[in-house]
């Protein structure tokens, strides 16, 4: 493909671009539609006999019909080696901050910078020895990358084949155009192994021996999600809530807390401001865990509704595909897409300039299988090496008016694991995280026992039941029992479900304090006869529980004053329960 294919534009709709070719053309290449000193980047989204159609990733502005394309024959990809970590992407793996040296903050149009700098050396050790054979992700070396092993690895591209090492460069510092290793195939092609590599975002990275089914926890420190709505290493989850119901601040804590190697966030802004904030403050946060700065083992990866439609495509398959990248090292990745409804209307946008036959609300009717291949790039794998490693990847979801019966929402239940629906009722009552128990489901397995998490979901449901009835009925109407059910739901809700953001210990809650918690709320609360003879009574006594609860919330685990507030709470416990154990005994 040396000889240079080019086109001329016949037709300029908004980021839609048709151009005429006397060449063949490749579904979703590259090209660069040239405009003076400008080159502008597009994809070729559709072909028709010789015509392109392709979405641009920039302004089309001053684009004129007559100017000239050219062909690239590549499809679009990103660069993968060390450097990655800690860096902020915009979808065409622009370096932000990078990039604002050079043109202040706003990006100019047609600049892009190499997403990984060639003239920075890393200090590479190698790992394998003349002879060994290979194959594609195999490891032939590695170079420290923040707190990690960076396995610099053979292109995955080569997958299949039998591939033998003929040389490796000795332990030293390396540019990322310097080949570490030479390979020769079983046809005697050589092949030479760099630092970094180039993958086509729109194809899965699979250079694993097996997909295995998400069994393990992923911990994010967050009650709710944990015990009730968990998550698997490896699955998938999304967050639909209304505008405003905290969808953004939950991924952002769950970004520092989960118990994972790596997150990379994509970032389809809401709002321009947004974006802004996460790309100012991101680097000044602290990893709870190491100390480091949390940005040491992130990548952001974002564009602001003010960006071109096609820019907020690619964030989103970039964003995977490092994901995947990282995977490969046998390291737990999470990805947190927010918003992918930005995403969907990217694609109902595009659909529309192609003039397709709408879908539902004007969506194209391939949205639910692009939403389904998005998630199926999550998973823990078992690589070829025998070490395992895996994509975790959760979505918010921002429909209209906080509707759930609108396509994408539909689309991504579907395929998804866990379900965290933020309800403006419970955000609104500022009950954080705002998902709403009675509505949210997890397909997969919590780290609490099984016995007590359905106790609690049959307390919580019964517990609204009766507030229902309250509401019509009035409190007089109900049973002292009822009540008192009632008054158990809201306490599970208050002292275990509701988490403090502004609190540092209550903010983040690690699996053995919330099993020793639960397990508590299970028998010596929720399960337990409590002699309160009166409505009154009982009011008076889960407000004073609730008191104690709050405090205890914010007291470190395992620290004697952790000890001292339980003893506390027994106590009131034990004397509501004691005449009831008394007469059963
Ligand atoms: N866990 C939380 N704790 C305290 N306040 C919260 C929490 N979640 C959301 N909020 C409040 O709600 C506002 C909107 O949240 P945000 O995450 O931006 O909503 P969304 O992304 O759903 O539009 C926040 O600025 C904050 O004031
Ligand atoms: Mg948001």
């Amino acid at each position: 493909m040396t000889e240079k294919r080019t086109g001329r534009i016949v037709r300029v709709n908004g980021n839609m671009v048709v151009a005429e070719t006397g060449s063949t053309i490749i579904q979703n290449e590259v090209a660069y539609i040239a405009h003076g000193a400008e080159h502008l980047k597009a994809e070729v989204i559709r072909v028709r006999g010789n015509r392109a159609e392709m979405q641009v990733f920039e302004s089309t502005t001053g684009i004129n019909i007559g100017e000239e394309v050219d062909f690239t024959g590549e499809l679009l990809s990103v660069e993968l080696g060390p450097g990655l970590l800690g860096q902020i992407f915009d979808g065409l793996q622009n370096p932000l901050p990078h990039l604002a040296e050079k043109y202040g903050f706003f990006l100019k149009r047609g600049a892009y910078t190499e997403a990984l700098p060639d003239e920075t050396t890393w200090d590479f050790t190698p790992l394998v020895k003349k002879g060994d054979i290979l194959r594609g992700g195999s490891r032939v070396g590695f170079v420290p990358e923040k707190i990690f092993k960076h396995y610099i690895m053979v292109p995955f591209q080569l997958a299949a084949s039998d591939l033998e090492v003929v040389s490796v460069a000795p332990g030293g510092r390396y540019d990322l155009k310097t080949a570490v290793a030479e390979l020769k195939d079983r046809n005697g092609k050589s092949h030479s192994v760099y630092m970094q590599q180039l993958w086509p975002v729109k194809i899965p990275i699979k250079a694993y021996a097996e997909k295995l089914m998400p069994s393990t926890p992923l911990v994010t420190r967050m009650r709710l999600i944990d015990s009730l709505f968990p998550v698997a290493l490896g699955g998938t989850y999304c967050i639909p809530g209304p505008f405003g119901a905290g969808k953004t601040v939950l991924q952002q804590l769950t970004s520092r807390y989960a118990e994972v190697d790596i997150v990379i966030v994509a970032a389809c802004g809401e709002r321009a401001g947004e974006v802004v904030e996460t790309l100012k403050t991101f680097p000044t946060i602290n990893d709870p865990r190491t100390g480091r700065p949390l940005i040491d083992r992130t990548v952001i990866i974002c564009n602001t509704s003010s960006m071109p439609v096609a820019a907020r495509e690619a964030s989103v398959y970039t964003a995977v595909t490092i994901a995947e990248y990282y995977r490969q090292m046998g390291l737990n990745v999470l990805l947190l897409a927010d918003s992918t409804s930005r995403w969907a209307q990217a694609m109902r946008e595009m659909s529309g300039r192609l003039e397709e036959i709408p879908g539902e609300e004007a969506f194209p009717a391939y949205l639910e299988s692009r939403i389904a291949s998005f998630y199926e790039r999550a998973g823990v794998v078992n690589l070829n090496d025998g070490t395992r490693g895996s994509v975790t990847i959760g979505g918010t979801i921002s429909p209209a008016g906080g509707n759930f019966e609108e396509p994408v929402t539909q689309a991504t239940l579907k395929v998804v694991g866990a379900f965290h629906g933020l309800s403006r009722e419970r955000s609104d009552a500022r009950r954080y995280p705002a998902i709403d128990p009675l509505l949210s489901w997890s397909k997969y397995k919590s780290f609490i026992d099984e016995k007590e998490v359905s106790y609690a979901h049959r307390m919580l449901r019964k517990s609204n039941d009766v507030m229902q009835m309250m509401k019509v009925i009035g409190e007089e109407g109900t049973s002292v029992a009822d009540y008192i059910d009632y008054l158990k739901g809201e306490f599970f809700d208050f002292s275990y479900l509701q988490q403090n953001a502004f609190d540092e210990v209550d903010e983040a809650t690690p699996a053995d304090r919330q099993k020793y918690i639960f397990s508590f709320l299970y028998s010596d609360v929720l399960k337990r006869e409590l002699d309160l003879p009166s409505k009154e009574e009982a009011l008076h006594f889960f407000q004073k529980l609730r008191q104690l609860f709050k405090g205890w919330n914010s007291v470190p685990w395992k620290t004697p004053g952790f000890e001292k507030a339980e003893k506390e709470i027994r106590l009131v416990l034990d004397e509501k329960a004691h005449k009831k154990e008394e007469i059963s005994a």
